[in-house]
């Protein structure tokens, strides 16, 4: 397994240009079964997780071209399968969001049901839920989910007891095949939520209000080709702004959009950031003391989980203690132990960590086991006395595309070692 070798102290300055969103193009691939034509995206990041799902849709029948330069033209025509195995769902747990698509497509589908994972148990009850309002019949069988819909999915009214990204992302792709008009209520909001929706609409489906708490969906059959791009990954933008901030250093995320930030945006301020449009993106910089800021993670437009990692990193060094609330995932904080032993001083409460801020980190061997906690070891390293080495990269290659280069390319001194 390859190992970063990072050695601290460069400020990070310059210019990176965001990848397009994973969150954005795992479902959009998912999505591209509905419509069985060919499908052309532009912006695809290139990173493990979407080659894991053009696995997945290859494995099912789909023609994938190849991803270069962020293009990637395909169809999904000869798909036939609509069964997706425990091997692939339990290394991506975004396959599921093929299970949709798949029963809309065929009136039925089998697919793993997926374990807990690094960072809580995350069930699929409302994923499968959604399913059953649109008509269609759910059973459980030694570890599979068989999901039938023989006369095809009915337009319904699905109110989520709690916003969820993965299934709202369900309930849009199912609703925008089923029969009639079908609202969804309560709904996430996150971008990645209206660029699918976005997507859908591109193959001709009528969608109205997503981005709100209620989308409104007219479903069809009349699918047409599609050309999307997709948004910037406000996620790796927001991490390269903390990257600035930890390091006292100036970057622009070229992409970057405020409005994406939500939340994060004014916590980063707050934190001692500068953050400005620029004719290409967001500049983010600071040139002050960093500041000890509380924060919990929310459904967008609050404070997005998948930062929590990289923010705690930023609060080690602040100037006072921070209280970081995990309000998502019950287990997100396997970060803690590992910046705890490159100097951090965190208490861990149940879903809060206290971070007291500490006037420097030292660099040392670190492991981590996702991706968000594999970059705010990342961070730490870029700003740590001495060196840093971070194991298991794989789970970065997860979701930041080229992570080495736009680190380097902006004064940070990392290596990689093929191992
Ligand atoms: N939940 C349920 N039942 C469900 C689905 C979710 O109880 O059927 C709960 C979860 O356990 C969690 C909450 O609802 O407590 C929200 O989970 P959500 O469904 O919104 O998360 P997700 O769709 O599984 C996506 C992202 C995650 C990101 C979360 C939250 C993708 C492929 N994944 O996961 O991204 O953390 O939304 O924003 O879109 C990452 O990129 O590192 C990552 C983990």
């Amino acid at each position: 397994m390859d190992t970063f070798v990072i050695h601290g102290g460069s400020p990070f300055s310059g210019s990176v240009q965001i990848a397009g969103a994973k969150n954005a193009a795992l479902p959009i691939l998912a999505a591209s079964i509905l419509g069985g034509g060919p499908v052309s995206l532009a912006n695809v990041p290139e990173v493990s997780d979407v080659r894991s799902m053009l696995e997945l849709l290859s494995g099912l029948g789909a023609e994938v071209g190849e991803l270069r330069n962020g293009r990637l033209a395909l169809s999904t025509q000869g798909v036939t399968r609509s069964e997706t195995a425990y091997d692939i769902v339990r290394r991506m747990r975004a396959s599921f969001l093929v299970l949709a698509p798949l029963v809309a497509r065929f009136g039925q589908a089998r697919i793993s049901r997926p374990g807990g994972c690094a960072i809580g148990t995350r069930p699929v009850d409302l994923h499968l839920e959604a399913l059953r309002k649109l008509g269609a019949d759910v059973a459980f069988e030694a570890g599979e989910i068989d999901v039938t819909a023989p006369q095809g999915l009915t337009g319904a009214r699905i109110v989520f007891p709690t916003p969820s990204v993965g299934a709202t992302h369900t309930a849009l792709m199912a609703a925008a095949s089923a029969k009639g008009e079908s609202e969804i209520v309560n709904c996430a909001r996150e971008p990645e939520i209206a660029d699918t929706a976005a997507f859908l609409s591109a193959m001709g489906a009528t969608i109205e209000g997503a981005g709100t708490h209620k989308i409104l969906v007219q479903g069809t059959n009349a699918w047409r080709p599609a050309r999307h791009t997709i948004l910037p990954d406000r996620i790796e933008a927001a991490s390269y702004m903390v990257a600035a901030g930890l390091t006292g250093g100036r970057v622009e995320v070229i992409g970057g959009r405020l409005e994406h930030l939500g939340a994060a945006c004014h916590l980063l301020e707050a934190a001692g950031l500068s953050i400005f449009p620029s004719d290409r993106g967001l500049i983010a910089e600071r040139t002050g003391a960093l500041h000890s800021v509380d924060v919990t993670t929310e459904a967008f437009p609050g404070f997005p989980t998948d930062l929590q990692a990289q923010f705690m990193t930023l609060m080690c060094l602040a100037d006072g203690a921070s209280v970081i609330r995990e309000g998502i995932f019950e287990q997100r904080f396997m970060h803690v132990p590992e910046l705890q032993r490159m100097g951090a001083d965190i208490t861990l409460s149940g879903s809060a960590a206290t971070v007291r801020g500490v006037p420097r980190l030292q660099g040392t061997q670190v492991m981590a086991t996702d991706l968000r906690a594999s970059m705010s070891l990342v961070l730490a390293g870029l700003v740590a006395e001495g060196e840093t080495v971070v194991h298991r990269v794989y789970h970065l290659d997860r979701g930041y595309e080229d992570i080495q280069g736009k680190l380097t390319r902006c004064g940070a001194r990392i290596e990689r070692v093929r191992q």
